[in-house]
């Protein structure tokens, strides 16, 4: 990259989130950690300072509207633009099993309201208050952390509030690709497999390293790159 770019990633403080935010800053990105509890967020950055990082760290919770203004705000005052946005905070509301058995009858209408409110309402909160600066300066990249539990080629049954979550957050992507045009403004959606995190428990296949490698992709893209595309490992599957 000719310029020192910057960033934002949300839910920063853990998972899949912090290594991407690591990876960005490793690679010269002016990084911020959005983190919902401060504290965990600095407990993130002083774990990333110690590797020689310089990432600042804001308070953001996606659920909340006036929690994403006040984030963005500051890092358009601290870093004077803001040129990728990684949509990474999620939920999976109880254990993985209970998701796992949470089926379209069984599933309770406030888990399917708070899951869509962090994983697909979250994300566009992000793009309502990102999107404008990024028109402004004619340069973007947004990367949301969608699952391929989401993915309608291959979808089956359980896990109902994470499924429509992750199946809308790819619609998302796809209207805000499409709305952005082709232009240097590009959306993506990423499954990162099964990774072991709190979300995904220590028997997941793949490690936070694996996992970020697409998202620092997408986040780092060429003018030419894809948009409005769903991603893993760096290779387009189906939506
Ligand atoms: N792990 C997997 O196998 C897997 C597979 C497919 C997709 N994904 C997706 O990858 C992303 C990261 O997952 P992960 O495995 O790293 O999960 P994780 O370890 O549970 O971390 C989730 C992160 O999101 C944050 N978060 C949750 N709700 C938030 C909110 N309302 N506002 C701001 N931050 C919030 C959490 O903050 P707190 O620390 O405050 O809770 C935490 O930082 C998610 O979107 C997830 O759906 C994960």
């Amino acid at each position: 990259m000719a310029e020192t770019r910057t960033a934002l990633v949300t839910g920063g403080n853990r998972g899949i989130g912090l290594e991407v935010a690591r990876q960005l800053a490793r690679i010269g990105v002016m990084t911020a950690i959005g983190a919902r509890d401060q504290a965990k967020g600095e407990a993130a950055a002083a774990e990333l300072r110690a590797e020689g990082l310089e990432p600042i760290v804001v308070q953001l919770d996606v659920t909340s509207s006036e929690s994403v203004r006040s984030a963005v705000e500051q890092v358009l005052h601290l870093f004077g633009r803001l040129d990728i946005l990684v949509n990474n905070a999620g939920i999976l509301k109880g254990s993985t099993e209970g998701a796992a058995a949470s089926s379209v009858t069984s599933v309770t209408i406030d888990e399917v309201q708070a899951t869509l409110d962090a994983n697909t309402v979250g994300p566009l909160r992000m793009m309502q208050a990102v999107l404008p600066c990024m028109a402004k300066e004619g340069y973007g990249r947004i990367v949301n952390v969608s699952s391929d539990l989401g993915q309608l080629a291959e979808m089956g049954g359980g896990f109902t509030a994470y499924r429509l979550s992750k199946t809308a957050l790819n619609a998302l992507t796809r209207t805000a690709a499409a709305d952005m045009g082709q232009g240097n403004i590009k959306v993506n959606s990423m499954s990162p497999g099964w990774v072991k995190t709190e979300m995904g428990g220590p028997n997941a296949s793949r490690t936070v390293e694996e996992a970020a490698e697409t998202a620092i992709w997408l986040a780092t893209l060429d003018e030419d790159g894809p948009t409005g595309g769903f991603f893993y490992d760096n290779k387009l599957i189906a939506w």
